[in-house]
């Protein structure tokens, strides 16, 4: 890793940093209790916020420095006004080797002709329970039937992996977690239990408590015995596997138990145009400042060294209890 040559991203723990998850817009249409309160966050101005051309040239500029993943996040990134013009101009940068999306699907269906013609084949579905009542509950809004509906036609359509993230939470979902499972038998999506991380939510509207990857475990004993799959170049931290015979995969992100932080390849590009090399760390070096000002490529990509000499070991979640990042997970981007 540290030997090999190259302009690349390499921190002081030797993780070489390839991966960026651009954040492309803080706002979203739904309330999930665990990332946003019920009231709102305060919004970015639209000023604020990265233009598509200044995040096309971050990109490129990242790329350049062996960035070779990239994933688009929000919010919610098919809200921004755009997306579809911007989404073949990031696809089709020289270098990058793949493209993806997370989304909380409300708005997939119609817009599944677009994301493909784009070339992005990969995409991620944020979704916590299979019942509708529950799904307004989590969100704040009643969109079940148009994020199911979403993923079957993305499926009919051909895109693949589809992942759907589970944010398990004790007393909420912990009951569906058989259920999420049994999907994952004769349907091909790739069903990733996420451990709930408490990121200084203030007052959440119940109490969150995360539910272990072990305690899931032990759970799906119930269903048949997994089989580890083997780990994909473009994978991030989460351990897959597989039932005997099952059409999909079901995944574990353990970032409470069992943190994954030294394998950590991440950085992030925030809606305001900064790079936070850990979810979990509020550093943040400005990108947008410097951009809007003339600074060269040069001097951007140095900006990128300066984030990935800054990107901390590991964090402390599971030992302190919580970290309170000052932005909530819509403006980071999960
Ligand atoms: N803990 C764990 N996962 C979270 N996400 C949002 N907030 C949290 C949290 N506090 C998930 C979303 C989405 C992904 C980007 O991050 O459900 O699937
Ligand atoms: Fe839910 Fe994602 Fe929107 Fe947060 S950003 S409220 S997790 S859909």
């Amino acid at each position: 890793m540290g030997s090999e040559p190259g302009p690349f991203l390499i921190d002081h723990y030797n993780r070489r940093l390839s991966y960026l998850r651009i954040s492309i817009t803080d706002r979203c249409n739904l309330r999930c209790l665990y990332c946003i309160p019920r009231k709102g966050v305060p919004k970015l101005r639209h000023e604020d916020i990265l233009t598509y051309e200044e995040i096309l040239r971050i990109a490129r500029i990242a790329v350049g420095l062996g960035v070779e993943k990239i994933r688009l996040t929000g919010g919610e990134p098919l809200l921004r006004k755009g997306i579809y013009s911007f989404l073949p101009q990031l696809a089709s940068l020289p270098g990058l080797k793949d493209v993806s999306l997370t989304t909380n699907g409300v708005y997939l269906k119609g817009n599944l002709e677009n994301i493909k013609s784009s070339g992005i084949r990969r995409i991620n579905v944020s979704l916590d329970t299979l019942h509708r009542e529950k799904y307004e509950r989590i969100t704040g809004q009643d969109r079940f039937e148009a994020v199911w509906e979403g993923i079957e036609t993305a499926r009919a359509m051909g895109f693949h992996p589809i992942k759907i993230n589970v944010v398990t939470v004790k007393g909420l979902n912990d009951d569906e977690i058989l259920d999420f499972a049994r999907l994952s038998l004769d349907h091909p999506y790739y069903i990733r239990f996420i451990e709930y991380m408490p990121l200084g939510m203030g007052n959440p509207v119940i109490p969150l408590t995360h539910v272990s990857t072990d305690h899931i475990k032990e759970q799906l004993k119930e269903i048949g015995s997994l089989t580890p799959v083997t780990s994909g170049r473009f994978d991030g931290p989460a351990e897959r596997f597989r039932f005997k015979g099952a059409a999909g995969e079901i995944g574990f992100i353990s970032p409470l138990s069992h943190h994954f932080c030294a394998t950590c390849n991440r950085l992030r590009l925030t809606a305001s145009g900064s790079l936070r090399p850990c979810l979990l760390s509020d550093i943040e070096e400005d990108l947008k400042g410097p951009l809007r000002d003339g600074a060269s490529d040069m001097e951007l990509a140095d900006i990128f060294k300066k984030a990935a000499d800054m990107k901390p070991p590991s964090h402390y979640l599971a030992s302190t209890g919580s970290i309170p990042p000052s932005g909530h997970m819509s403006a980071i981007g999960g």
